[in-house]
């Protein structure tokens, strides 16, 4: 159950609240959601441009395994237990942004706690149907469409949430993913932000996406995965277009 409630006294204080790896997740995952969603639906998925769609997914992927181990091992705001709550709890939450009032939370609140994992699992679920397109058919492509439009439809509920808190509580959410910091009380906060391990994300990230970019062969439109080693045919019509370009 959550650890994380905070009913407000007078001695609050900026404390540390989002250490290195979750504000560095935080970062990648939306500016590589952004972008895939943009190529995704704005570029020719023939062009040129394509290959980068599918390298920003697949990168997402990757970056949803890591922040799954960092929710199990991760300090006490980035851990998963601290913001899993009970249906009852989430009802009040949403009830109590409306109506004013009710608590404030240090690390992640019920209603953004949905949106969080309703983001991971989006991500992943496009992941998965956007490898296996050329396996899966239209089945495959109208299942990735659907995901891609809840993900843009989550993502604007969690933005327009953090926007109404930040107006509401006077505190400036976004700034809090930047520099990590937040109002809370003075033994409230984490001891250190682990920098290295925010390198590591930063590393292991980077070199997931350069193996995939390595591992791509833009005339067969197949990718073969890092570590995994396994060969996978791209597009969603990649069967039809590889056989033609099988000869060289
Ligand atoms: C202007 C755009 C955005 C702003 C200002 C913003 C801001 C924030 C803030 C303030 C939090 C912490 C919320 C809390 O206090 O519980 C957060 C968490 C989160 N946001 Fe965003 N966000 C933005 C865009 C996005 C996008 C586009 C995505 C995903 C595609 C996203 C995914 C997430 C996730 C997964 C978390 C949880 C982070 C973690 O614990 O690892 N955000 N965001
Ligand atoms: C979070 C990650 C992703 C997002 C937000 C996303 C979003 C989208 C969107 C919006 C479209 C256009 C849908 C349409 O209008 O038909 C699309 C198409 C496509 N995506 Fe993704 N995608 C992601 C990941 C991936 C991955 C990892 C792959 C492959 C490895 C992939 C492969 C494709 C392909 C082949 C199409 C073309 C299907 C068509 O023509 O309709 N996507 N994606």
């Amino acid at each position: 159950m959550s650890d994380n409630a905070d009913h407000r006294g007078g001695d609050e204080q900026r404390i540390l609240v989002w250490d290195f790896p979750v504000r560095f997740f935080h970062l990648a995952f939306a500016a590589s959601f952004l972008g895939a969603f943009a190529i995704g639906q704005w570029a020719d998925d023939h062009g040129s441009l394509f290959p980068v769609h599918m390298l920003l997914g697949g990168t997402m992927v990757l970056m949803v395994l890591l922040r799954v181990v960092w929710g199990f091992v991760g300090p006490r705001y980035a851990r998963f237990s601290s913001f899993v709550f009970g249906p009852a709890e989430v009802f009040s939450y949403l009830r109590s942004t409306m109506t004013g009032g009710g608590k404030r939370y240090t690390g992640h609140n019920p209603g953004s706690s949905l949106a969080i994992f309703a983001l991971l699992a989006l991500a992943l679920g496009l992941g998965v149907t956007g490898a296996f397109m050329a396996q899966g058919g239209d089945l495959m492509e109208e299942l990735h469409e659907i995901l891609a439009y809840a993900m843009v439809a989550v993502v604007g509920v969690h933005v327009a949430g953090v926007l109404w808190h930040t107006i509401r509580h006077r505190e400036n959410l976004p700034l809090s993913m930047i520099d990590g910091h937040k109002a809370g009380k003075p033994d409230g906060g984490i001891r250190t932000a682990h920098p290295m391990l925010g390198v590591l994300f930063v590393a292991l990230t980077s070199l997931w996406a350069y193996g995939l970019a390595r591992g791509y062969n833009p005339a067969t439109n197949q990718v073969t995965i890092p570590i995994l080693g396994q060969t996978l045919q791209l597009g969603e019509d990649g069967g039809h277009r590889s056989r033609h370009d099988d000869d060289d």
